[in-house]
């Protein structure tokens, strides 16, 4: 099982938003049972709490379920327990490397490097831009060019 976890700085916009595309990415490809997929924050200010109304809106227009997800802030256990810590921004890779001491390896990567002639390579935040439709469609392109590597790298 090939366990990826999300990561953003509040964990209620982008990285929820990912989770949520990503597991009904792999749902329509039939491949949910080869996947552990979760998402956290850098900070715990919205611990508990569902996905912003922003989030909420972009996933409902299409189609995507966010049942049961719920803020939480990422712990030192995650950094061993995830295969992949796929972060937003280059902001929340500066982060997750202080907390994990620099012990941060080839699994923290950012998701807008898995997209070829990206130029846009952090994922806005909507919390502060409110365009929740430009970071859904960098979410979109995001998850899919990660799957489309997950996919060869591990043979499925
Ligand atoms: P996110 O957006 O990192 O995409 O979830 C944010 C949500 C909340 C805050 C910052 C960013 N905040 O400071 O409360």
């Amino acid at each position: 099982m090939i366990k990826v976890l999300f990561i953003c700085l509040g964990n209620i916009c982008r990285s929820p938003m990912a989770e949520a595309y990503f597991k009904d990415l792999i749902d329509k490809k039939g491949l949910t049972n080869q996947f552990f997929i979760d998402s956290a924050g850098i900070g715990s200010w919205h611990e508990g709490k569902p996905p912003h109304q922003g989030t909420q809106e972009k996933l409902r227009e299409n189609n995507i379920s966010f049942e049961g997800i719920r803020a939480r802030q990422i712990t030192l256990d995650d950094f061993n327990k995830f295969d992949y810590i796929v972060a937003m921004d280059e902001e929340n890779l500066i982060d997750l490397k202080k907390l994990s001491n620099n012990k941060t390896d080839v699994k923290v990567v950012k998701l807008l490097d898995f997209v070829e002639d990206q130029l846009i390579k952090n994922v806005p935040d909507p919390y502060y831009t409110g365009d929740f439709n430009q970071t859904y469609h960098l979410i979109e392109s995001g998850c899919q060019a990660l799957l489309e590597s997950l996919r060869i790298k591990y043979h499925i």
